[in-house]
């Protein structure tokens, strides 16, 4: 048994990041078993799920969606905030109950949740009947942690600054749109957030990797990649040779995948140059997700984010200046310790200033171990509920009117799948990333297809297949 600590967790600079090869762990023990899983959180464990998907198959596992089918459960879990955190052990009472039914059933949890030492105490007082628990830093052991816990609960999460491990293989839910993990960890260490401890430090992946990685999706015939990381345009700072994310993108961009996109970028380390790359390189993609948290440079201080109102400002209206057609969300926090009404003024500004087309909204959510979990915090919850309330009419508002914008319009869309709304139509997603439902034939699947945009709902935008127009 490897318990997490929080303390290691925070350790910066002690160990050198080890470049190792990912073996996979073949079996035939679970033959004809099925396993089910279930993703929470961000990008970076939608991406992992891929790999312990594949880790499962091949100890001969295959997919249900049916979860009172499986022989394995697997959840996937994020730490970011408390509701996170709720959500899975909500689920858990579910699983509790099925094992009752079935006590072969094997439970495991992984991802961010099991880094955090106080919810595998948790486990271990209330849920002795979950089998397995892991963490991010080692979803290569899963295979062999599955077999072993057939005898004895095994428990095995690293608190370390982590390695990086290339050749991993994943078994990605898509054919037309794949993720690239270009760095992992952060360091950036936000007063609120728990990634930096959940993740590790930051590790960029040696570009000559990415690349090939690239090419080989390429070659399989992707349409659209997502380079990934917690702040990509810190890419390669922790690297022994001079590269940046400008030049990464430049790179990834000549392999010639027709879109390319990059997530989650951070304000602090935006260059002139990356801006110009994204605003030259016709495949990059015109669409930024530029977290603000705030408004208030005050209360930035306190984030420890480390850029001012009027800075964000600047940055965006660059971005909005040089890159045709860019598209802006965001990501904001209402009810940060000590946030006045004056603070919270000044996000409603930032918004009214940037007209975003989307913006994720969140009240904050103390995390225990982070600087900002320990701050006086006098704000009454309903004040926060009603921020939050108001800041998203106005978020919604704009997201509405960009929606708009669009009716009447011919936009390319990579067509991803059929509707869920209605089995007639596809999906897919403009280059700026709205959700477009299509009147067109399934053999546009997979393509980028010229569209006319007929309406605009809240969430997504509906239009038909335009055949013979030039875009
Ligand atoms: N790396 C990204 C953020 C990843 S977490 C960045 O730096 O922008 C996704 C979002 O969750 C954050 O942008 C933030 O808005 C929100 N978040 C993180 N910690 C939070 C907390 N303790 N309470 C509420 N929201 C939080
Ligand atoms: Fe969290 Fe800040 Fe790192 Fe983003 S940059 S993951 S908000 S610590
Ligand atoms: Fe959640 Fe971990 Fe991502 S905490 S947001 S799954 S990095």
């Amino acid at each position: 048994m490897n318990l997490p600590n929080m303390l290691d967790a925070k350790v910066r600079g002690k160990s050198k990041v080890q470049y190792l090869e990912n073996e996979s762990f073949v079996s035939k023990e679970f033959q004809g078993k099925k396993y089910f899983i279930r993703t929470y959180g961000c990008q970076m464990n939608v991406h992992d799920s891929e790999e312990i998907v594949a880790v499962v198959e091949n100890l001969g596992f295959t997919g249900t969606s049916v979860m009172e089918e499986a022989d394995l459960v697997v959840l996937n879990t994020c730490a970011i905030r408390e509701n996170a955190h709720d959500k899975v052990f909500g689920y858990l009472g579910r699983l509790k109950h099925l094992k009752r039914e079935k006590p072969e059933l094997l439970v495991a949890i992984g991802g961010c949740m099991p880094q955090q030492s106080s919810v595998v105490d948790e486990i271990l007082k209330k849920h002795p009947y979950v089998d397995i628990v892991f963490g991010t830093h080692n979803i290569n052991e899963l295979g062999r942690m599955i077999l072993e816990s057939k005898h004895k609960q095994e428990i095995q999460v690293y608190s370390i600054e982590g390695n990086v491990y290339e050749n991993v293989l994943y078994h990605r839910d898509s054919k037309i749109t794949a993720w690239v993990n270009i760095m992992y960890g952060c360091d950036k260490f936000c007063t609120y957030c728990i990634v930096p401890f959940t993740r590790g430090k930051q590790r960029s992946r040696k570009m000559s990797q990415i690349l090939n990685e690239v090419r080989d999706l390429k070659s399989q015939g992707y349409q659209e990649i997502t380079l990934l990381g917690q702040n990509v345009n810190a890419y390669g700072k922790d690297l022994e040779e001079e590269i940046s994310f400008a030049t990464l993108l430049k790179e990834v961009s000549k392999i010639g995948i027709p879109r390319v996109r990059f997530v989650t970028s951070h304000p602090w380390d935006f260059t002139d140059e990356m801006i110009d790359v994204i605003a030259k390189c016709d495949n990059v993609m015109p669409y930024i997700h530029l977290p603000l948290q705030s408004g208030s440079s005050r209360i930035l201080k306190l984030m420890g984010r480390r850029y001012t109102k009027s800075e964000y400002l600047e940055l965006y209206r660059k971005m909005k200046e040089q890159i045709p057609g860019v598209a802006i969300t965001t990501d904001i926090i209402v009810g940060f310790p000590g946030e006045t009404e004056e603070d919270f003024q000044d996000t409603l500004d930032v918004v009214k200033s940037c007209e975003y087309d989307g913006a994720f909204t969140f009240i904050f959510s103390p995390r225990e171990g982070t600087p900002a979990s320990k701050m006086k915090d006098d704000t009454p919850s309903g004040v926060k509920e009603e921020r939050l309330h108001r800041l998203n009419e106005m978020v919604n508002s704009y997201s509405n009117q960009k929606n708009q914008e669009y009716v009447g319009k011919v936009v390319s869309v990579l067509i991803q799948g059929v509707s869920e709304k209605d089995p007639n139509k596809v999906y897919g997603y403009t280059e700026t990333m709205k959700l477009v439902n299509v009147v067109a034939a399934k053999d546009s699947i997979g393509k980028i297809i010229p569209v006319l945009i007929t309406e605009a709902k809240s969430f997504s935008l509906d239009g038909e297949m335009k055949e013979l127009v030039a875009i």
